[in-house]
């Protein structure tokens, strides 16, 4: 180890602002014999303007984890915040807002209305918002849209398109508010390789172009490959947490036993 000379001023560390972040997250299903640990204590700091993948097998906890840290689902113990915020310091009322103003949420079956055409359903959480549809709300719908490549699509429904166009309409939707964070549960679940790799490459986009911050809950390698970090989670707890990985050090921590925090 080397000795500092006092007279040299301590560096400030260089952290990025944290768009999530969460500490003791606990959350147990059921009492009893029936009882599920679904997470067992999860520390995690997403920082923000990153693409993070969250892995993991079936029932590992990641769609609990994003319930959780979407505020969606209330942990059994712990704390989360979101942008600074704590969501347990929020009224039932306040943190329906919060979400509303704060939060995105991308799910697998895309959840669009089929009556609403794509521009509807995407400015559909803002009219019940009760907001006016003013220049500024105009002018990053215009931004969303092209970044996610639906300007052409966006007169017509849900049916009259295929399932990439449809989900980039979904995420379309969680941009549309600026959102701090944007959670999406298997996006690309419902895909089929192609539609996957398009809808990946334009969530990319949004994160490279419009400094969104975006998680990503997947279980496929190729889908992870487009995310910056790869949160690992297993049984309940995260098991790693990784930086720009490449694509080896990524399989090396997927191989069962491989994950090391
Ligand atoms: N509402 C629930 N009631 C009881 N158990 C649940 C509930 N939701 C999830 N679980 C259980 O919690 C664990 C984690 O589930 P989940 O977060 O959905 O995992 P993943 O998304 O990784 O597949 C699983 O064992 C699952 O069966
Ligand atoms: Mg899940």
């Amino acid at each position: 180890m080397t000795q500092t000379p006092l007279s040299t001023p301590v560096p400030h560390p260089t952290t990025p602002p944290l768009a999530a972040s969460a500490r003791g997250l606990t959350k147990t299903y059921g009492r009893g014999d029936a009882q599920v640990h679904a997470l067992r204590g999860v520390d995690l700091d997403l920082p923000a303007g990153r693409f993070t993948a969250v892995m993991g097998a079936s029932g590992s906890g990641k769609s609990t984890l994003m319930h959780c840290l979407a505020g969606l689902d209330q942990p059994s113990a712990g704390s989360v915040s979101i942008a600074g915020t704590n969501l347990e310091a929020l009224s039932d009322d306040a943190l329906t807002r919060f979400r509303r103003d704060h939060v995105g949420f991308v799910f697998q079956a895309f959840n669009l209305l089929p009556m609403l055409t794509a521009g509807q359903n995407i400015l559909l959480p803002h009219e019940l918002a009760g907001r006016k549809v003013d220049a500024d709300v105009r002018a990053r719908y215009d931004e969303v849209s092209a970044i996610l490549g639906i300007t052409d699509r966006l007169g017509h429904r849900p049916g009259e398109l295929s399932g990439g166009q449809q989900q980039r309409v979904a995420i379309a939707r969680a941009l549309v508010a600026s959102p701090a964070i944007v959670f999406a549960d298997e996006p690309t679940g419902n895909l089929d390789s192609d539609a996957s790799a398009e809808v990946l490459g334009f969530l990319r986009r949004s994160v490279r172009e419009l400094g969104q911050t975006v998680v990503m809950v997947t279980h496929e390698l190729d889908a992870a490959a487009y995310a910056d970090d790869v949160v690992v989670i297993a049984d309940g707890a995260i098991r790693a947490h990784l930086v720009d990985p490449s694509a080896e050090q990524l399989v090396a921590t997927l191989r069962p036993g491989g994950a090391t925090r």
